[in-house]
Protein backbone atom coordinates (compact mmCIF):
# COMPACT_ATOMS: atom_id res chain seq x y z
CA UNK A 1 0.00 0.00 0.00
CA UNK A 2 1.21 3.40 -0.20
CA UNK A 3 0.50 6.21 1.50
CA UNK A 4 -0.05 8.35 -2.01
CA UNK A 5 -3.16 7.45 -3.15
CA UNK A 6 -3.06 8.98 -6.90
CA UNK A 7 0.23 6.98 -7.87
CA UNK A 8 -0.28 3.58 -9.54
CA UNK A 9 1.92 0.91 -8.52
CA UNK A 10 1.67 -1.53 -11.40
CA UNK A 11 3.07 0.19 -14.17
CA UNK A 12 6.92 -0.19 -13.43
CA UNK A 13 7.15 3.64 -13.80
CA UNK A 14 7.90 5.79 -10.90
CA UNK A 15 6.01 8.62 -11.58
CA UNK A 16 7.65 11.63 -9.88
CA UNK A 17 5.23 14.23 -10.99
CA UNK A 18 2.54 12.51 -8.66
CA UNK A 19 4.25 12.25 -5.74
CA UNK A 20 5.63 15.81 -5.97
CA UNK A 21 2.14 16.76 -6.43
CA UNK A 22 0.88 15.12 -3.18
CA UNK A 23 4.02 16.30 -1.38
CA UNK A 24 3.10 20.00 -2.06
CA UNK A 25 -0.35 19.58 -1.33
CA UNK A 26 0.39 19.02 2.07
CA UNK A 27 3.00 21.72 1.89
CA UNK A 28 0.43 23.92 1.08
CA UNK A 29 -1.72 22.56 3.71
CA UNK A 30 1.13 23.52 6.65
CA UNK A 31 1.83 26.51 5.45
CA UNK A 32 -1.87 27.61 5.90
CA UNK A 33 -1.55 26.24 9.22
CA UNK A 34 1.75 28.42 10.12
CA UNK A 35 0.36 31.53 8.53
CA UNK A 36 -2.39 31.14 10.68
CA UNK A 37 -0.87 30.43 13.79
CA UNK A 38 2.45 32.59 13.37
CA UNK A 39 0.81 35.61 11.27
CA UNK A 40 3.30 35.37 8.53
CA UNK A 41 3.82 32.97 5.56
CA UNK A 42 6.68 31.24 5.85
CA UNK A 43 9.46 32.64 4.16
CA UNK A 44 12.14 31.40 1.14
CA UNK A 45 15.49 33.45 0.33
CA UNK A 46 17.20 33.04 -3.02
CA UNK A 47 20.20 34.11 -4.51
CA UNK A 48 20.99 34.00 -8.10
CA UNK A 49 24.05 35.02 -9.59
CA UNK A 50 25.34 35.50 -13.35
CA UNK A 51 23.14 34.85 -16.08
CA UNK A 52 23.22 30.80 -16.22
CA UNK A 53 19.57 30.26 -18.29
CA UNK A 54 18.88 26.81 -16.50
CA UNK A 55 19.60 28.20 -13.13
CA UNK A 56 17.49 31.14 -14.02
CA UNK A 57 14.57 28.42 -14.80
CA UNK A 58 15.45 27.03 -11.84
CA UNK A 59 14.73 29.84 -9.49
CA UNK A 60 11.67 31.05 -11.70
CA UNK A 61 10.11 27.50 -11.03
CA UNK A 62 11.18 27.99 -7.45
CA UNK A 63 9.08 30.92 -6.70
CA UNK A 64 6.26 29.99 -8.72
CA UNK A 65 5.64 27.08 -6.33
CA UNK A 66 6.35 28.38 -3.44
CA UNK A 67 3.93 31.39 -4.18
CA UNK A 68 0.96 28.67 -5.37
CA UNK A 69 1.61 26.88 -1.79
CA UNK A 70 1.89 30.12 0.38
CA UNK A 71 5.10 30.57 0.82
CA UNK A 72 6.49 34.27 0.53
CA UNK A 73 9.70 34.23 -1.82
CA UNK A 74 12.21 36.67 -1.72
CA UNK A 75 14.29 36.96 -4.55
CA UNK A 76 17.96 38.91 -4.71
CA UNK A 77 20.28 38.85 -8.28
CA UNK A 78 24.18 39.91 -8.87
CA UNK A 79 25.66 40.18 -11.92
CA UNK A 80 28.02 37.32 -13.40
CA UNK A 81 30.75 39.80 -12.50
CA UNK A 82 29.61 39.87 -9.01
CA UNK A 83 32.70 39.53 -6.19
CA UNK A 84 33.04 37.17 -3.72
CA UNK A 85 32.18 39.58 -1.11
CA UNK A 86 29.20 40.94 -2.91
CA UNK A 87 27.80 37.05 -2.74
CA UNK A 88 28.59 37.02 1.03
CA UNK A 89 27.40 39.85 1.69
CA UNK A 90 23.69 39.41 0.10
CA UNK A 91 23.69 35.90 1.63
CA UNK A 92 23.82 37.28 4.75
CA UNK A 93 21.19 39.89 4.01
CA UNK A 94 18.95 37.38 3.20
CA UNK A 95 19.97 35.47 6.37
CA UNK A 96 19.40 38.15 8.94
CA UNK A 97 15.69 38.51 7.89
CA UNK A 98 13.55 37.80 10.15
CA UNK A 99 10.74 36.74 7.28
CA UNK A 100 13.31 34.25 5.47
CA UNK A 101 13.09 30.67 7.00
CA UNK A 102 15.50 29.52 4.39
CA UNK A 103 17.98 30.56 2.78
CA UNK A 104 18.95 29.15 -1.09
CA UNK A 105 21.98 30.22 -2.91
CA UNK A 106 21.53 29.04 -6.83
CA UNK A 107 24.59 26.93 -7.38
CA UNK A 108 27.03 26.30 -9.55
CA UNK A 109 28.19 30.20 -8.73
CA UNK A 110 29.66 31.60 -11.99
CA UNK A 111 33.55 30.45 -12.50
CA UNK A 112 35.87 32.14 -10.12
CA UNK A 113 33.60 32.61 -7.06
CA UNK A 114 34.03 29.96 -4.22
CA UNK A 115 31.35 28.03 -2.63
CA UNK A 116 32.58 27.49 0.49
CA UNK A 117 32.36 30.75 2.19
CA UNK A 118 28.88 30.91 0.67
CA UNK A 119 27.95 27.70 2.46
CA UNK A 120 29.01 28.22 5.68
CA UNK A 121 27.57 31.94 5.83
CA UNK A 122 24.25 30.36 5.48
CA UNK A 123 23.88 28.79 9.37
CA UNK A 124 22.41 25.22 10.06
CA UNK A 125 19.18 26.26 10.99
CA UNK A 126 18.32 28.29 7.88
CA UNK A 127 19.98 25.93 4.94
CA UNK A 128 17.02 24.59 3.40
CA UNK A 129 19.59 22.95 0.69
CA UNK A 130 21.23 21.20 3.25
CA UNK A 131 24.60 21.74 2.29
CA UNK A 132 26.10 22.84 5.36
CA UNK A 133 28.33 20.53 6.83
CA UNK A 134 26.54 21.04 10.57
CA UNK A 135 23.58 19.41 8.41
CA UNK A 136 25.47 16.57 6.58
CA UNK A 137 27.24 15.66 10.26
CA UNK A 138 23.91 15.25 11.71
CA UNK A 139 22.47 13.15 9.13
CA UNK A 140 25.91 10.99 9.11
CA UNK A 141 25.51 11.33 13.40
CA UNK A 142 21.58 9.97 13.27
CA UNK A 143 20.38 12.86 14.14
CA UNK A 144 17.68 15.49 12.97
CA UNK A 145 19.05 17.88 10.26
CA UNK A 146 18.19 19.30 7.15
CA UNK A 147 18.81 16.40 4.02
CA UNK A 148 19.61 18.30 1.06
CA UNK A 149 16.78 18.38 -1.46
CA UNK A 150 17.19 15.80 -4.32
CA UNK A 151 18.30 12.81 -1.49
CA UNK A 152 15.47 13.72 0.53
CA UNK A 153 12.76 13.85 -2.67
CA UNK A 154 14.40 10.27 -3.79
CA UNK A 155 13.69 8.45 0.16
CA UNK A 156 10.11 10.05 -0.70
CA UNK A 157 9.91 8.53 -3.93
CA UNK A 158 11.31 5.30 -2.60
CA UNK A 159 8.71 5.13 0.63
CA UNK A 160 5.79 5.95 -1.36
CA UNK A 161 6.32 3.07 -3.70
CA UNK A 162 6.56 0.98 -0.66
CA UNK A 163 10.06 -0.24 -1.21
CA UNK A 164 11.64 -2.28 1.27
CA UNK A 165 14.63 -0.87 2.69
CA UNK A 166 15.89 -2.39 5.62
CA UNK A 167 18.50 -5.20 4.70
CA UNK A 168 18.57 -4.40 1.13
CA UNK A 169 21.11 -3.80 -1.04
CA UNK A 170 21.47 -0.45 -1.81
CA UNK A 171 24.22 0.35 -4.48
CA UNK A 172 24.89 4.71 -5.03
CA UNK A 173 26.50 5.60 -8.18
CA UNK A 174 28.10 8.89 -7.20
CA UNK A 175 29.58 10.61 -4.16
CA UNK A 176 28.94 14.03 -4.42
CA UNK A 177 28.47 16.39 -1.14
CA UNK A 178 24.94 17.74 -2.07
CA UNK A 179 23.72 13.64 -3.78
CA UNK A 180 25.44 10.62 -3.46
CA UNK A 181 26.95 11.02 -0.29
CA UNK A 182 23.79 12.24 1.81
CA UNK A 183 21.43 9.69 0.26
CA UNK A 184 24.18 6.70 1.02
CA UNK A 185 23.81 7.88 4.52
CA UNK A 186 20.22 8.58 4.36
CA UNK A 187 19.75 4.99 3.17
CA UNK A 188 21.99 3.86 5.96
CA UNK A 189 19.40 5.41 8.32
CA UNK A 190 16.82 3.08 7.09
CA UNK A 191 19.38 0.15 7.31
CA UNK A 192 19.80 -0.44 3.79
CA UNK A 193 23.41 -2.46 3.04
CA UNK A 194 24.50 0.53 1.11
CA UNK A 195 27.18 0.42 -1.32
CA UNK A 196 28.94 4.21 -2.59
CA UNK A 197 30.45 4.35 -5.96
CA UNK A 198 32.55 6.50 -8.29
CA UNK A 199 34.47 7.24 -11.18
CA UNK A 200 37.16 5.59 -9.82
CA UNK A 201 35.18 2.36 -8.71
CA UNK A 202 37.05 -0.63 -10.80
CA UNK A 203 34.64 -3.09 -11.75
CA UNK A 204 30.98 -0.74 -11.67
CA UNK A 205 29.07 -3.35 -13.26
CA UNK A 206 30.08 -5.76 -10.54
CA UNK A 207 28.36 -3.52 -8.26
CA UNK A 208 25.50 -2.67 -9.62
CA UNK A 209 24.60 -5.71 -10.33
CA UNK A 210 24.17 -6.53 -6.88
CA UNK A 211 21.78 -3.67 -5.97
CA UNK A 212 18.25 -4.46 -4.64
CA UNK A 213 17.67 -0.71 -5.17
CA UNK A 214 20.36 1.26 -7.89
CA UNK A 215 20.74 4.88 -7.54
CA UNK A 216 22.82 6.62 -10.30
CA UNK A 217 23.84 10.06 -9.58
CA UNK A 218 26.88 9.99 -12.18
CA UNK A 219 25.66 12.87 -14.61
CA UNK A 220 26.59 10.47 -17.40
CA UNK A 221 24.47 9.81 -19.62
CA UNK A 222 23.57 6.24 -20.65
CA UNK A 223 25.95 5.15 -18.22
CA UNK A 224 24.21 1.93 -16.42
CA UNK A 225 22.95 -0.47 -19.58
CA UNK A 226 20.38 -3.04 -18.76
CA UNK A 227 23.63 -6.07 -18.35
CA UNK A 228 24.37 -3.77 -15.03
CA UNK A 229 20.84 -4.41 -13.52
CA UNK A 230 19.86 -7.42 -11.16
CA UNK A 231 16.35 -8.53 -12.53
CA UNK A 232 13.70 -7.04 -10.51
CA UNK A 233 16.13 -4.24 -9.32
CA UNK A 234 14.34 -1.16 -8.61
CA UNK A 235 16.33 1.29 -10.27
CA UNK A 236 16.38 5.83 -9.89
CA UNK A 237 17.86 7.80 -12.20
CA UNK A 238 19.02 11.29 -10.41
CA UNK A 239 21.25 12.20 -13.22
CA UNK A 240 20.09 14.66 -15.62
CA UNK A 241 22.26 16.53 -18.59
CA UNK A 242 21.51 18.12 -21.04
CA UNK A 243 22.27 16.81 -24.35
CA UNK A 244 21.03 17.84 -27.91
CA UNK A 245 17.84 15.40 -28.05
CA UNK A 246 16.75 16.83 -24.65
CA UNK A 247 17.34 15.71 -20.62
CA UNK A 248 19.30 12.44 -20.51
CA UNK A 249 19.41 10.64 -17.51
CA UNK A 250 22.23 7.90 -16.32
CA UNK A 251 20.56 5.39 -17.24
CA UNK A 252 19.46 3.55 -20.35
CA UNK A 253 15.56 3.97 -19.97
CA UNK A 254 14.64 1.63 -22.54
CA UNK A 255 16.21 -1.64 -22.03
CA UNK A 256 16.70 -1.14 -18.05
CA UNK A 257 13.06 -1.07 -18.30
CA UNK A 258 12.84 -4.48 -18.89
CA UNK A 259 15.17 -6.09 -16.85
CA UNK A 260 13.63 -3.28 -13.39
CA UNK A 261 10.91 -3.82 -11.63
CA UNK A 262 10.66 -0.31 -10.89
CA UNK A 263 12.53 2.89 -12.69
CA UNK A 264 12.17 5.99 -12.37
CA UNK A 265 11.95 8.33 -15.93
CA UNK A 266 13.93 11.21 -16.98
CA UNK A 267 12.29 13.81 -17.24
CA UNK A 268 9.27 13.12 -14.66
CA UNK A 269 11.14 10.73 -12.08
CA UNK A 270 12.84 12.76 -9.27
CA UNK A 271 13.47 15.96 -10.96
CA UNK A 272 9.93 17.42 -9.75
CA UNK A 273 10.84 15.97 -6.35
CA UNK A 274 13.04 18.84 -5.73
CA UNK A 275 11.65 21.74 -5.51
CA UNK A 276 8.20 20.09 -4.18
CA UNK A 277 11.42 18.79 -0.86
CA UNK A 278 12.57 21.81 -1.16
CA UNK A 279 9.24 24.16 -0.10
CA UNK A 280 8.78 21.01 2.78
CA UNK A 281 12.02 21.78 3.66
CA UNK A 282 11.35 25.61 3.98
CA UNK A 283 8.00 25.35 5.94
CA UNK A 284 10.01 22.84 8.36
CA UNK A 285 12.61 25.02 9.30
CA UNK A 286 9.59 27.46 9.61
CA UNK A 287 7.98 25.57 12.29
CA UNK A 288 11.24 24.73 13.94
CA UNK A 289 12.59 28.46 14.40
CA UNK A 290 8.68 29.13 15.59
CA UNK A 291 9.20 26.81 18.61
CA UNK A 292 12.69 27.47 18.92
CA UNK A 293 13.55 23.99 18.12
CA UNK A 294 17.81 23.52 17.00
CA UNK A 295 19.12 20.88 14.37
CA UNK A 296 21.25 18.22 15.38
CA UNK A 297 18.54 17.08 17.80
N1 LIG B 1 21.64 23.80 -8.44
C1 LIG B 1 21.08 22.65 -8.89
N2 LIG B 1 20.37 22.04 -7.91
C2 LIG B 1 20.49 22.83 -6.81
C3 LIG B 1 19.98 22.73 -5.49
O1 LIG B 1 19.29 21.79 -5.09
N3 LIG B 1 20.32 23.76 -4.65
C4 LIG B 1 21.11 24.80 -5.05
N4 LIG B 1 21.40 25.75 -4.15
N5 LIG B 1 21.61 24.91 -6.27
C5 LIG B 1 21.29 23.93 -7.15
Amino acid sequence: MSAFDEIDLETGLIDGRAVADSVQRSVGAEAARFAAEQGRQPGLGTLLVGEDPASAIYIRMKHRASEQLGIASIHRTLPEGASQEDVLRVTRELVDRDDVDGVLVQMPLPAGLDPEPVILAVPPEKDVDGFHPFNLGAIASGLHGVASCTPAGVMTLLDAYGVELAGAEAVVVGRSRTVGMPLALLLLQRNATVTVTHLLTRDLAAATRRADVLIAAAGSPGLITADMVKPGAVVIDIGTTRTEAGLRGDVDFDAVREVASLVSPVPGGVGPMTIATLLRSTVELAWARAEGVTTGR
